[in-house]
């Protein structure tokens, strides 16, 4: 029987655990990672549609301006590994211009949208092996195929490294080094610095489709987790971090009040937030810095013609 593309490696639940240290913290924190249920992928999805959110489109026109200099870093017969696939819109541009690709392993922490994606592409391109894997990519983990197997690359497209500190940037990028072997390429897409607002625009939109997407994340803890935020009582913040270089979101919290989440009781202060995600902002030099920080190097620089954002081609070393 095949089983092309059976989900492997479940993830653990350790929503519980990470909401519960977050919110005992000092400073109220939530990982960004959990904001991808079901609802929030497809907010997610409407967000890359909005005007304001320029990242998307800019990122878009690159792979399309790029694919035969995507093709040529990309050695003949790879298998691509994607790391945050998503709904694997951009991967279906890349994996169109490469030459014969063989295999395709999309990694997410988020099962909605993986087995989808990894239908699609397997009817899409009927010769590539697909093999997903749900899993925090910061986890230590094995992919299902070996230095015999041929070239691989990693794909790690819509800026999501940006929401990874300096800490975890490095974990990823030293374990994508071990996926990826030696001879192993990567392709990159992050955010470039540019004017506060066009940014803060971008994470608090007119339509308020971000402002649905990070206050969905205390919906999840209280339909998963028996907690009972009043959302009404919450409100949706973008600010920018310039030491960080980020753009932070933030649950603001309008009034004094406790939430009960697992039994346990949480006090929030008038005008106190929950940080729920850091979007880093990076120049060329930063994210060179970054990659070299888990052992690689840049080979190649892309960028859209109104230099919004970058895509890096990444090569051992
Ligand atoms: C910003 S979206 C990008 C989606 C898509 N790659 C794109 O470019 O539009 C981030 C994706 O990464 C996934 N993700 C975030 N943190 C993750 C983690 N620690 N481990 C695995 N997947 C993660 C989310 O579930 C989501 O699908």
């Amino acid at each position: 029987m095949d089983h092309a593309h059976d989900i492997i490696h479940p993830v653990e639940d350790s929503f519980a655990r990470d909401v519960l240290a977050g919110l005992s913290a000092d400073v109220k924190t939530l990982p960004s990672r959990w904001l991808y249920d079901e609802r929030g992928s497809a907010l997610f999805e409407e967000i890359t549609r909005l005007d304001e959110y320029y990242l998307t489109r800019a990122e878009t026109s690159i792979l399309r301006e790029r694919q035969n200099d995507i093709a040529d870093f990309v050695e003949s017969g790879a298998i691509l590994i994607e790391y945050g696939a998503g709904a694997g819109v951009k991967t279906e541009l890349v994996l169109a211009g490469l030459r014969e690709p063989r295999g395709y392993v999309p990694i997410d922490i988020a099962d909605t949208f993986l087995a989808e994606t990894s239908k699609r592409i397997a009817l899409r391109f009927p010769s590539l092996w697909v093999r997903p894997i749900e899993r925090n990519f910061l986890d230590v983990f094995k992919v299902p195929f070996d230095e015999s197997d041929g070239g691989r690359t990693g794909f790690f497209p819509g800026s999501t490294m940006g929401n990874l500190n300096a800490s975890e940037a490095k974990t990823l990028l030293t374990q994508m080094g071990q996926h990826l072997g030696d001879d192993g390429r990567a392709i990159i897409g992050v955010d470039l610095q540019k004017n506060v607002g066009t940014l803060l625009r971008a994470y608090d939109d007119s339509a308020g489709v971000t402002a649905a997407f990070n206050l969905n994340l205390l919906e999840r803890i209280n339909a998963e987790l028996g907690g009972d935020f009043r959302l009404e009582q919450f409100e949706h913040a973008a600010r920018w971090n310039e030491i960080e270089k980020a753009v932070e979101m933030h649950l603001v919290s309008l009034c004094d009040q406790r939430v009960t989440i697992c039994g346990r009781t949480f006090d929030f202060r008038t005008s106190e937030t929950i940080h729920t995600e850091s979007s880093r902002k990076y120049t060329a030099e930063s994210f060179e810095r970054l990659a070299r920080s888990g052992g690689w190097r840049v080979a190649e620089a892309w960028q859209d013609a109104d230099r919004l954002f970058g895509l890096f081609g990444l090569i051992r070393g």
